[in-house]
């Protein structure tokens, strides 16, 4: 297996080109079953996830071809096997976006239950509880959901919580649903306003995506298109908070600042100039790192995707920081392993209390999930001397080249076998 060994107290300095955005791509992947024409995406990243959502389609019917790097083209003009066997379905929850889109193309689907995950139980019964009302029959049984509908129908549906990808499965059901589906209490994630653009060039009806009310004229049909998927927010956060955590200076490319307002408001609070000039940002810091509190709350509010690096910086922020999740049950799990590196941290429940060290010391340290190794790796950058990160498999799931992008602005991290 894989780590990564990174000999930190560099500054990061230069500059980074930022990816397609993985919680995009994996939605928009799915709508291609909602078509009998080609959907080509352009700025695919080249991450695990990708891959296999990619695998997933494949093994349904659908044909894959890909020209320039970046750009995948996907053909479900016949859809064999409207199935994602739990094989898949296990490694990766965000399969449950091709129930949605299954049913309304193909009138049926068969998806495996996901199951627990490492940040929490993750429950799917909004996705489930939305396609009913839109007239799926539904079942439950032996781990799989089976959904069937002649034609869907269009329905009000008010979400009982804030889902991102309940909010996507049901909005691309109901693009092919017979009349108007109202979806209250929908996530406003810039995710979702991606995938809706992309649906209207496909020939849909939506409206009001990145609001809390969507509303989707059904069709009888879409038609192929070719989109740009949006930057990776929770990327360029990432390197916002790497890059500010090592007191560096650097310009990271292609993003889109207005999709993480409350991530660079909470790193400008810790002491980073952050400088936003079209698709470009230029983050540094000169002052001494402070400590500031943050809760985690749907879009567009502070994300969860980037509590864990948020807290790596906190780390060595003079003053005490206090952190709390409330998105997912047990999204904690680097604290230990900061602890490791030498951080002061209690957890009450899901708030952590970050008290501000001088320094970390290089240490062994384990990932848990994605955004935790994120975290480490953050802490691996400013902590003194040799930090080895273990299964960063999570990592490349959606981190594009990591470590060749941390190289480019002076890191020295390199992967081991
Ligand atoms: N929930 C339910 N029932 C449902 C759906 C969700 O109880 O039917 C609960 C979840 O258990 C959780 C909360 O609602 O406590 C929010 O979950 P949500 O459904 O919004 O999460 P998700 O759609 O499964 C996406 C991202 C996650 C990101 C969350 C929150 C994708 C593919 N994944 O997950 O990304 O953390 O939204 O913003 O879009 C990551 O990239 O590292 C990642 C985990």
């Amino acid at each position: 297996m894989d780590k990564l060994v990174i000999e930190g107290g560099v500054p990061l300095n230069g500059e980074v080109a930022i990816s397609g955005a993985k919680n995009a791509a994996l939605p928009l992947l799915c709508a291609s079953l909602l078509s009998a024409e080609p959907l080509t995406l352009t700025q695919v990243p080249q991450l695990n996830d990708v891959r296999t959502m990619e695998k997933l389609l494949t093994q349904m019917g659908v044909k894959r071809s890909s020209g320039v790097p970046g750009e995948v083209t996907l053909d479900a003009a016949s859809i064999d096997w409207p199935l994602a066997p739990y094989e898949l379905v296990k490694t990766m929850r965000a399969s449950i976006l091709a129930l949605g889109p299954l049913v309304a193309r193909c009138g049926e689907a068969r998806v495996s239950l996901p199951g627990g995950c490492a940040i929490g139980l993750r429950p799917v019964d909004q996705h489930v509880k939305g396609l009913a009302a839109m007239g799926a029959e539904i079942d439950l049984e032996n781990g799989y959901i089976s959904a069937r509908a002649k034609h869907l129908t269009g329905t009000q549906f008010v979400f009982d919580l804030v889902t991102v990808t309940g909010t996507e499965n049901l909005m691309m059901a109901a693009t092919l649903a017979d009349g108007t589906t109202v979806l209250e209490n929908a996530a406003r994630e810039p995710e979702i306003v991606d995938l809706a653009d992309c649906l209207n060039a496909m020939g849909a009806r939506v409206a009001g995506a990145g609001s809390d009310r969507i509303v989707i004229e059904g069709v009888a049909r879409l038609h192929g298109a070719t989109h740009r998927i949006m930057p990776d927010r929770i990327e360029t956060g990432t390197f916002l908070a790497a890059v500010a955590a090592t007191g560096g200076d650097a310009l990271l490319r292609g993003t889109r600042a207005g999709t993480l307002d409350a991530v660079v408001e909470k790193l400008r609070e810790a002491g980073a100039t952050i400088v936003t000039d079209g698709d470009t940002m230029r983050v540094s810091r000169t002052t001494p790192l402070t400590a500031s509190g943050l809760r985690t709350t749907p879009f567009p509010g502070f994300p969860t995707d980037m509590q864990a690096q948020f807290m790596a910086l906190a780390t060595c922020a003079q003053g005490t920081s206090v952190i709390t999740e409330t998105i997912f049950e047990n999204r904690m799990m680097h604290v230990q392993e900061l602890v490791r590196l030498g951080a002061s941290i209690e957890v009450e429940g899901n708030t952590a209390i970050v008290k501000g060290v001088t320094h970390l010391a290089g240490a062994d340290v384990m990932a848990t999930d994605l955004r935790a190794s994120a975290c480490l790796v953050i802490a691996g950058l400013i902590a003194q001397g040799k930090t080895t990160i273990g299964r960063i498999y999570h990592l490349d799931r959606g981190y594009e080249h990591i470590e060749q992008k941390l190289g480019a602005l002076g890191a020295r991290i390199t992967r081991i076998n």
